[in-house]
């Protein structure tokens, strides 16, 4: 066979054709092709993608490696995929090593914030990137009990190591309080608790801090976003139409407090919980409320959809028993669910860091 020189250039020019879907430009002029090496017939790089979570991860790489191979002389093509996220550096001097933010919110209670905070954060761990999560619901904590920790953080002085659990950095309130003791609290010591939850904290170096959000349009996002600023919003909803009502007054406070902070809080976008039932014995999905509701609602409030996950009493398990449904039953629809969601998360997260 002739010898043909391959060259970096022609390895570059084909891989102009694989786009970004979320950030909507190819992935060499976004700079993600790094370290190229040509040895004879073999190529090899690494695409450096803006997260680990990345929904159509495994769609570059195999377009990537398709498009090199059918360069004329190439016989191999290694693609390694990366992924370094990037961060708003604007997380400010309170939380320094965290670079994104992403509060879990809802108008009311009980529509499975805590659930959805819990199973995001263990599926954007499952990645590999380094997350934390905050138990921001100071009167109702639920996180320890739902991620299964038993221990409670180390403190040194005034400073808190959060405790590991399940590939996640967690602190809460709950740690420190007496169970089945109601917490009475006026709105200036929650900001204050925050504050130290945020400060004293020694969070590690952290892609994505998720914040489990109390119900409602009180101190506690009020106060967040006052302390630090936020990458963005997950809304929590059900599918009924009350629900979406309530969804809106979530949105509608956020907007509210872009105003006063004078910072953008965008909404990453509308979870739908508890969508369809799923029967234990037959797995066939039964619609209990009106199916379709989270979407609809996404697109009257011009917000993205991130996904619906479905009604199944393993999820209701998996909180009383500590252990988040991804890790319970990783092949099950739930899971899946949690994973796009966290995907779509993600790049949505991405999109906004890129835009700046
Ligand atoms: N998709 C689901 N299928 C079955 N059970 C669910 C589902 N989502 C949440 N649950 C259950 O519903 C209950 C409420 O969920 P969760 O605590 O996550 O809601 P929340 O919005 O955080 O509530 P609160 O407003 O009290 O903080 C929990 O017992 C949880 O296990
Ligand atoms: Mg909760």
């Amino acid at each position: 066979m002739p010898d043909v020189q391959i060259s970096e250039e022609q390895v570059l020019e084909v891989l102009r054709a694989v786009q970004d879907p979320d950030l909507g430009r190819d992935i060499v002029s976004l700079g993600f092709v790094k370290e190229i090496r040509i040895d004879g017939s073999s190529v090899e790089f690494k695409i450096e993608l803006t997260t680990p979570a990345c929904p159509v991860k495994d769609d570059l790489k195999a377009q990537a490696e398709a498009l090199v191979s059918a360069l004329p002389g190439v016989t191999a093509v290694t693609v390694e995929m990366t992924a370094q996220v990037r961060g708003e550096i604007r997380t400010g001097p309170l939380i320094p090593t965290v670079k994104n933010v992403i509060a879990v919110a809802s108008g009311k209670g009980g529509v499975g914030k805590s659930t959805v905070s819990c199973n995001l954060a263990v599926a954007l761990a499952q990645t590999g990137a380094k997350v934390g999560l905050l138990d921001a619901d100071i009167y109702g904590p639920s996180i320890p009990m739902m991620m299964g920790a038993t221990e409670g953080p180390v403190a040194d002085g005034s400073a808190i190591a959060p405790v590991l659990c399940h590939g996640v950095e967690l602190m809460s309130i709950g740690f420190f309080l007496e169970t089945d003791k109601a917490v009475v609290w006026r709105g200036p010591m929650i900001g204050k608790a925050l504050t130290q939850f945020l400060g004293d904290v020694t969070w590690g170096d952290l892609d994505y801090l998720i914040v489990d959000l109390p119900p409602g349009t009180g101190d506690a996002p009020m106060s967040l976003a006052q302390l630090i600023p936020l990458t963005g919003v997950v809304v929590v909803m059900t599918p009924q139409d009350v629900a979406q009502q309530i969804a809106n007054k979530s949105i509608y406070m956020f907007r509210m407090l872009e105003q006063s902070t004078n910072r953008a809080i965008p909404i990453l976008g509308v979870v739908e919980n508890m969508s369809g039932f799923i029967c234990p014995t037959c797995g066939t999905e039964t619609p209990l409320f009106r199916q379709g509701g989270g979407e609809k609602a996404a697109e009257r409030l011009s917000v993205p959809f991130l996904g619906a996950i479905p009604l199944d009493p393993n999820i209701c398990i998996s909180g009383d028993i500590g252990k988040p449904a991804m890790l319970i039953a990783p092949e099950s629809k739930q899971a899946e669910a949690f994973r796009r969601i966290a995907g779509n998360v993600a790049a949505r997260v991405s999109t906004l860091n890129m835009r700046e």
